[in-house]
């Protein structure tokens, strides 16, 4: 009898391939007779291009094909609107025509016989515009804050709610905050940039395409090219990170598939990494108020959460801003409001944990200051506030482990031993801080389909289009079709990232361990129940396919959330303003955990996302032109080995019957979440000052003067 694999903890079965240079991304995929193509982005940031001279581009060697907007085919463009497109406008047409609507946006396309030989060449064209002053700023007078348009997407979380009278609480109660928050444009900044190469075979297109969402990048550019979805193919077996920059389908794709028809032969385009933040989506810059009051004792009377967030002027793209305060916290009196800001800006997109990140980073930061202002533990304050059930909807949650965080994370951390009044904890000359943050995301699950083959041999193959971009989901899976089929780890294979296998949600929200875990646990469970009736024996190949969604009616009767608590040590030089981060300690209610070793590492991987967005992380752009000024990796700053210190991941015991047969919550966004804040709150009570933007530099720390 096999150990049950699930709860193993498992080295990636995908490990050897990866560190081996077996693993095959995007670009890796080269083609015979491959050409290589390069992007002219727009060097202005609103206005029109008046003239292009190409002609020095065209007579270099090497060079094929300089494509712009005077000749470059008129697309289709068919309606599509994916999971994971914003439902209200209409995404960019590449080089459709002679407007700019934002810095950096493709203009020409050169396509030539070497990498070198396009980036020369595509340095030689000459585009005139006429210009005009681009609004990049949503505290440009200007910048006009709106209601976002009905849709599928915002949904629930963006709409504005109330319940009770905020306002009535706030002028009432005995304490009150209320303070305003700046989080900055940051883009995702993953190692393997941006890349597809397309290939036709007649009228029959194969992308190899750094993709979360594999099938929706073939129903897309099968609508985009106005040609069927069954000639398109896309394929993308590893993914070197991603944190929601591949979820969309960005013009890239489109200006590759083109390309290549146009030159007729493969096309390679790689976005260099200053293009990567142009046009491959960034998490919006937000600004937010939050007011608060509470008793004296500290019960929460009024909570009011407003948030303003940029977007395109061609695509409302809304997030989860306040979408967590009507269930985090119990309280009679709470509203929230939503706002987006159209500006002449590339559209955003999700980014690690969109939304809930800087939603919750000011909410928490929030609760901070209140229990500064009562004069109590914030952790106590937070316990004084658990609520029974989400009064936002009014439902019970499915499970909710915040108790449990709160004391496993408390204790783990040495919370007890904390000295009270900001300024009170040194360690020689370093000023030392400890804060903590609440986390949650929610548990999604999208309908998805898998397929298994059980061979003669013994073995089996499970193919799901799925994705993996670094969480583990190679390894997972694998992990639950052993389970299932009662198999060996080694005697199953994992294929995923190919259009042309069974149709799975966007890999993002968390959501994939529950939606393609649930169809191919079904997928596995239909083989069985096929071998049992041929009484255990079969020739050749066994296959069955199944389709898992989520249950309509669970959702209906429960809140379903994944919670958690972060505790945050800092280090703060007085001299130099310096601020280090020694430990964290994350303790997460994620229902059943697959993988120990993995969803840690998962954890590991959030707790340096939030690091590097509390300290380091934002995309400064030139007021004059929108233009990304730090678009490159020297200035643009992510953590580096040395600004991590002990990273420590818990997870409490959950048992939830109600999110899925599986009884996993997702684990990829809920771990940034709520990092931030800690780390604002522990600079805080490291030094008594509050810094309400982010990211939290040495200037904050500073006195000039
Ligand atoms: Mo994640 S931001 O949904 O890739």
């Amino acid at each position: 009898m096999n150990e049950n694999p699930i709860g193993q903890p498992h080295p990636r079965v995908d490990g050897r391939a990866k560190v081996t240079g077996g693993a095959r991304y995007a670009a890796d995929f080269n083609q015979p007779d491959q050409t290589y193509a390069v992007i002219v982005g727009a060097s202005t940031g609103l206005g029109r291009i008046v003239e292009i001279d190409d002609r020095a581009a065209r007579q270099l060697p090497g060079v094929l094909a300089v494509l712009t907007h005077l000749n470059m085919p008129k697309l289709a463009y068919g309606s599509h609107k994916g999971f994971i497109d914003p439902s209200y406008g209409e995404r960019l047409h590449v080089m459709q025509d002679d407007r700019v609507r934002f810095y950096g946006q493709p203009v020409a396309l050169v396509v030539a016989e070497t990498q070198d030989h396009a980036e020369h060449a595509a340095h030689l064209v000459q585009i005139r515009y006429r210009s005009e002053t681009p609004v990049c700023d949503p505290l440009d007078p200007r910048a006009e804050a709106i209601v976002p348009q009905e849709g599928r997407e915002p949904g629930p979380h963006a709409a504005d709610q109330v319940r009770g009278d905020p306002d009535a609480a706030l002028a009432a109660a005995p304490v009150s905050i209320d303070a305003a928050y700046d989080c900055p444009r940051q883009n995702h900044v993953p190692i393997e940039p941006n890349a597809t190469i397309a290939a036709w075979d007649g009228d029959q297109l194969t992308l190899w395409s750094k993709s979360q969402f594999v099938v929706n990048e073939q129903a897309e550019m099968a609508a985009i090219l106005g040609i069927p979805a069954a000639n398109v193919r896309v394929v993308c077996p590893f993914i070197g990170g991603a944190f929601g920059t591949s979820l969309r389908t960005w013009p890239h794709v489109t200006l590759a598939a083109v390309a290549a028809r146009e030159v007729g032969r493969p096309v390679k385009l790689v976005l260099s990494r200053r293009q990567t933040f142009h046009t491959t989506g960034h998490r919006p810059r937000t600004l937010q108020r939050v007011a608060l009051s509470a008793t004296a004792d500290g019960r929460l009377t009024g909570i009011v959460h407003e948030g303003t967030a940029e977007t395109s002027r061609y695509e409302q793209y809304v997030e989860a801003l306040t979408a967590v305060t009507p269930f985090l916290y119990s309280c009679p009196n709470v509203r929230t409001r939503y706002r987006i800001a159209p500006m002449d800006i590339g559209t955003p997109t999700y980014m690690r944990g969109p939304g809930e990140a800087t939603g919750v980073f000011a909410l928490e930061c929030a609760i901070d200051e209140l229990a500064h202002a009562l004069d109590m533990d914030p952790l106590a304050l937070r316990r004084r506030n658990e609520p029974e059930i989400d009064e936002g909807r009014q439902l019970p949650f499915s499970t909710r482990s915040m108790l449990a965080c709160y004391e496993r994370g408390a204790s783990a951390f040495g919370w007890a031993r904390r000295s009270h009044a900001p300024g009170s904890m040194r360690d020689g000359r370093l000023r030392i801080g400890w804060g903590m943050a609440c986390a949650t995301y929610p548990v999604f699950h999208g309908e998805a389909n898998a397929r298994v083959r059980l061979l003669a041999d013994g073995t089996a193959q499970i193919e799901a289009a799925a994705s993996d971009m670094g969480p583990g989901t190679y390894t997972s899976i694998t992990q639950i079709a052993a389970e299932a089929l009662g198999l060996p780890m080694q005697a199953v294979r994992f294929r995923l990232g190919q259009s042309d296998f069974p149709p799975t949600p966007p890999h993002g929200g968390s959501m994939t361990l529950a939606s393609v875990g649930s169809a191919v646990r079904e997928a596995c469970l239909a083989v069985r129940d096929q071998l049992a009736k041929h009484g255990g024996r079969f020739d050749g190949v066994l296959e069955a396919s199944a389709t898992a969604g989520p249950d309509g009616q669970a959702r209906q009767r429960f809140s379903m959330h994944a919670f958690g608590a972060v505790f945050v040590e800092v280090a703060i030089d007085p001299d130099v303003g310096t601020i280090r981060v020694p430990r964290v300690v994350g303790a997460y209610g994620a229902g059943r955990i697959v993988n120990p070793r993995l969803a840690a590492s998962q954890c590991t991987g959030g707790m340096v996302g939030g690091i590097g967005m509390a300290l380091m992380e934002r995309t400064a752009l030139d007021p004059r032109d929108g233009r990304p000024v730090n678009a490159h990796m020297g200035d643009y700053l992510v953590p580096v080995n040395l600004d991590i210190g002990h990273l420590e991941t818990h997870f409490v015991n959950e048992v939830d019957p109600h999110v899925n047969a599986l009884g996993v919550k997702g684990l990829g966004e809920i771990a940034l979440v709520g990092v931030a804040p800690a780390v604002a709150n522990a600079v805080f009570h490291a030094t008594g000052k509050r810094i309400r933007e982010l990211p939290i530099r040495i200037e904050h720390m500073i006195d000039h003067g």
